[in-house]
C-alpha cells in the first residue's frame, strides 16, 4: 500500500492506493470519522459491482451506510441531482457529524463532494474513486461541483475529503477506453513536473495498459503525490495550479467543438499536448525530441494525437478566446520547456495557434516542423 500526504495544514489528508482495499474501506472510515452515518453515494454501474462491499465494510466498522445512486454520467451533474441527495440525506437522518462517501467516478465524486460541502454548511467527505481518471485526477484536490446549462463546472466548492481510498483492482472492470484516456492525465503529471516519472511510464506503458498491479499503484500514487504537491503550493489556482491544464487549453476547445460526443476527455487531452507541445516548438521553448518523446508515448498508449481533419482551425480558436482560461483577451498556454518543466506563457499570438492547429491536423505534412 502506497500512502500519499496532501499537506494542506488543518486540512491535510492522506490518499490510500493499492489493490484490494475497499475490503478494508470501514477501517480507514474507523480512524477518520467521528459520525455514525455514511450516506454513500455512487451510481447504477458502480453499485452493482462494489455497493455489497461497500455497505458490509462500513457496517462491520460500526457505521449505518445510507445508500443513494444518482443517474450517472455527465448529464447527471446538475442542481437537481444535488437537490435528490439533499432529500435522500434528509430522509436518512444524516447530521452534521456525519459523512458522505463518493463511490465512482468523476461524476459521483464532484457532485457528492459538492453536497458534502454543503449539506448542513459542511459535512466530512470521503472519496472512493473508481475510474483512472477519478484516482489520479479529480479526486485530488478539492474541487467539487455541478454544470450550468450555461456550462460544465460552473457551480462548486472547494472542499477537501478527509481521505481518500483508491482501490486500483477496481480498474479491472472498467471498459478499456477509459483506462487509456486516463493515462493521458498520467502522461501530464510526467510532462508538467518530473522527467523520471516520465521515462518511467516509457518504460512501464505495456505494463499499465495489462493493469499490472505493482505498475498501476506506482502510477496512480505518482500522479496523486505530483497533483497534491501542486495542489498544496497554490490551493485555490491562484497561480501554480494552472500548469494542471497542459493539454487542455486545446483539449477542452476539441471537445466543445464535438459537443462533448466524439472523445472522452483524456482522448481530447492527448490530442491537445501533442498540440500544445508543437506550439512549444514553434514559440521556441521546447526542442524537438520532447514532442517526439510526447507523441511517440501516446501513440504506444494508442490514443489519438491528430486533430480530426474536418474541425476548422478557427472553430477551436472561438471556443479557446471563449475558455474561462483566457485572460483579457490574451490566450494563455501551459508549455512544454523540456520534460518535466513547464511556464505558463500569457499573450501567445492567434496565429501561432492557428498555425499548429492546422499542422496538427490529420493528414498534414509535419516533417518539416519536428525533424
Ligand atoms: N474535481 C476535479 O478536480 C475534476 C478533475 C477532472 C475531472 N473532473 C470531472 O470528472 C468527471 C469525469 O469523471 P470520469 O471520467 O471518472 O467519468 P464518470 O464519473 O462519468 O465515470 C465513467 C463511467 O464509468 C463507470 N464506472 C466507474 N467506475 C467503474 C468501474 N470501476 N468499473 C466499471 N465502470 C465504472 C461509471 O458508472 C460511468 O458510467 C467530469 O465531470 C469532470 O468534470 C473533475
Ligand atoms: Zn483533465
Amino acid at each position: 500500500m502506497t500512502e500519499v500526504e496532501v499537506q494542506l495544514g488543518p486540512r491535510s489528508y492522506p490518499i490510500y492506493v493499492a489493490a484490494g482495499i475497499l475490503e478494508d474501506l470501514g477501517a480507514y472510515a474507523r480512524r477518520h470519522l467521528t459520525g455514525k452515518r455514511v450516506l454513500v453515494v455512487s451510481d447504477p454501474p458502480v453499485g452493482r459491482l462494489y455497493g455489497e462491499n461497500v455497505r458490509r465494510s462500513l457496517r462491520n466498522a460500526g457505521f449505518i451506510p445510507l445508500w443513494a445512486e444518482i443517474a450517472g454520467g455527465e448529464e447527471a451533474k446538475t442542481l437537481d441531482t444535488v437537490r435528490d441527495l439533499y432529500d435522500a440525506a434528509l430522509e436518512g437522518e444524516l447530521e452534521r457529524g456525519d459523512a458522505v462517501l463518493a463511490l465512482g467516478g468523476g461524476v459521483v465524486g464532484d457532485v457528492a463532494g459538492f453536497v458534502a460541502a454543503t449539506y448542513m454548511r459542511g459535512v466530512a467527505f470521503v472519496q472512493v474513486p473508481t475510474t483512472l481518471l477519478a484516482q489520479v485526477d479529480s479526486s485530488v484536490g478539492g474541487k467539487v461541483g455541478v454544470n450550468h446549462p450555461r456550462g460544465k463546472n460552473l457551480i462548486g466548492a472547494f472542499y477537501q475529503p478527509r481521505f481518500v481510498l483508491a482501490d486500483t483492482a477496481t480498474l479491472e472492470t472498467l471498459p478499456e477506453r477509459e483506462i487509456r484516456a486516463g493515462l493521458a492525465e498520467v502522461m501530464k503529471y510526467g510532462v508538467i513536473w518530473e522527467e523520471a516519472f516520465f521515462a518511467w511510464l516509457e518504460k512501464e506503458i505495456e505494463r499499465l495498459l495489462a493493469l499490472g498491479s505493482e505498475a498501476v499503484e506506482h502510477a496512480v500514487a505518482t500522479s496523486c503525490r505530483i497533483k497534491a504537491a501542486v495542489v498544496s503550493a497554490d490551493e485555490t489556482e491562484g497561480g501554480l495550479r494552472a500548469i494542471l491544464n497542459f493539454g487542455h487549453t486545446v483539449g477542452h476547445a476539441l471537445e466543445a467543438a464535438t459537443n462533448y460526443q466524439r472523445f472522452v476527455h483524456g482522448e481530447a487531452v492527448a490530442i491537445g499536448m501533442v498540440a500544445e507541445a508543437r506550439l512549444a516548438l514553434r514559440l521556441g521553448y521546447l526542442a524537438p525530441p520532447g514532442v517526439e518523446r510526447i507523441a511517440a508515448l501516446l501513440s504506444r498508449t494508442r490514443l489519438p494525437r491528430d486533430i480530426p481533419a474536418e474541425i476548422a482551425p478557427e472553430a477551436l480558436l472561438e471556443v479557446m478566446h471563449r475558455d474561462k482560461k483566457v485572460a483579457g483577451g490574451q490566450l494563455t498556454f501551459v508549455l512544454p520547456e523540456d520534460i518535466g518543466r513547464v511556464k505558463i506563457v500569457r499573450g501567445v499570438p492567434a496565429e501561432a495557434v492557428t498555425a499548429v492547429v492546422k499542422e496538427c491536423r490529420a493528414g498534414a505534412s509535419r516533417a518539416s516542423a519536428v525533424t
